[in-house]
């Protein structure tokens, strides 16, 4: 029991104060909206597309989907990173037909007529026509640019070629928490793909509440007990100041005892990172997320990056790669389904969950559905789906 309870004061807490309608059950399936979300919230923000170590090599590149928008990124044999949309301006053809490869020359060459355009900048620097005609200039027919960033060994584009990656306005659940976690040398040791018959707004609305979590996820709570009680954060109740300083995970989070990272045995072998703080091991994990396409988790002894990728209003399809040190990977000994295996455990767990979810949304006369105080991130999700789309 904490001595500093102010039964008299408004004591600050996370939860919402009243219901919120949720968003119209149309939403998750309608088509015609899915295409206007993707329009406006996923060509309207930065989008993860994989670790910068995929694109190392000068003049190796990958094509990214978003919707009918297909992306193509370069690493130039300078060092840098473009995007393009990946459309040749003579008469619109794909330009690399590949999911990821290594360009021959400086050029980027297209598979029609062979127009090539330089790979660093985008400029069409010949055509193959026997003449140019008047009223043509090369220097009007570049590659539409693309913005690209690259943070902390990861690769993100937008699509509005003027935007700026800064990491305070990106993320909506701050990175700050990631800042010892050495994001850069770490290596992706694990990558799993898998479908979701859902819409990428359930797969959301499901990671950022706990309502769920004693009874979809008995592993996970019995690591971390704050969890049994359908929190996130111990600030979530009206009633936290009772418990402040209390060290029990149940109450201050965390793991529990002997917990070391989530781990289907709770152990991490002896390979916490030893960059992280006594507070980055007693938090156990740590969230960032950039909405509508990532999330990255921290744990003691390695990362998780997953990104989404709408396929349809009622398909998403996930990609996880969990990374760790170069070091851990390369240890004898150290078993790395201990933490995947754990890590696809959970997300097998949310993804039913949400398939059945989305089932139910189609129910006729369901409007949309309400939310309760433990769900103040989904409206924060929610309202910024309709300022997005306004
Ligand atoms: S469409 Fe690319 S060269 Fe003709
Ligand atoms: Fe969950």
């Amino acid at each position: 029991m904490s001595e500093r309870r102010t039964p008299d004061a408004e004591i600050a807490y996370n939860s919402l104060k009243q219901a919120e309608p949720g968003l119209p059950a149309a939403w998750y399936y309608d088509p015609d909206q899915h295409a206007r979300e993707i329009r406006t919230l996923w060509r309207g923000n930065w989008l993860y597309v994989c670790r910068s170590d995929e694109l190392s090599a000068a003049l190796s590149y990958r094509t990214f989907e978003i919707g009918d928008q297909n992306i193509v990124i370069v690493r130039a044999s300078g060092g840098a990173l473009n995007a393009f949309h990946n459309a040749c301006r003579h008469r619109g053809s794909i330009l690399c037909t590949e999911h990821a490869g290594q360009l021959k020359s400086k050029l980027l060459v297209c598979p029609y007529h062979q127009w090539s355009y330089a790979a660093g900048s985008g400029d069409l620097v010949r055509t193959s026509s026997f003449a140019e005609p008047d009223g043509f200039s090369k220097a009007d027919y570049p590659l539409f640019k693309v913005a690209c960033a690259e943070w902390r060994g990861s690769v993100f584009i937008h699509l509005d070629p003027s935007a700026v990656f800064d990491e305070k306005d990106v993320f909506n659940r701050s990175a700050e928490n990631f800042r010892n976690f050495p994001l850069e040398t770490m290596v992706t040791g694990y990558t799993w793909k898998t479908q979701i018959a859902c819409n990428w707004k359930t797969f959301w609305e499901n990671f950022n509440e706990c309502l769920h979590c004693p009874n979809v996820h008995p592993e996970l709570v019995e690591l971390v007990p704050l969890f049994t009680r359908r929190i996130i954060n111990p600030k979530d109740v009206p009633d936290w100041q009772d418990h402040e300083g209390s060290a029990d995970p149940k109450f201050r989070g965390g793991m529990r005892g002997g917990g070391e990272t989530w781990s289907s045995d709770g152990s991490a072998q002896g390979h916490t990172i030893a960059q992280l703080t006594p507070e980055d091991l007693e938090r156990g994990h740590t969230y960032c997320s950039i909405w509508p396409n990532v999330f990255i988790g921290g744990y003691p002894d390695h990362v998780r990056i997953v990104r989404l990728h709408p396929v349809g209003p009622e398909e998403t399809e996930l990609t996880a790669e969990w990374l760790f040190l170069p070091e851990t990977l390369a240890a004898e000994g150290y078993d790395i389904s201990n933490v995947v295996d754990f890590g696809k455990l959970v997300m097998e767990q949310d993804a039913t969950a949400c398939e059945l979810n989305q089932k139910g949304l189609h129910a006729a006369p369901l409007e949309h559905g309400v939310l309760m105080p433990e769900e103040y991130v989904l409206h924060r999700f929610h309202t910024w789906v309709r300022d997005g789309l306004a």
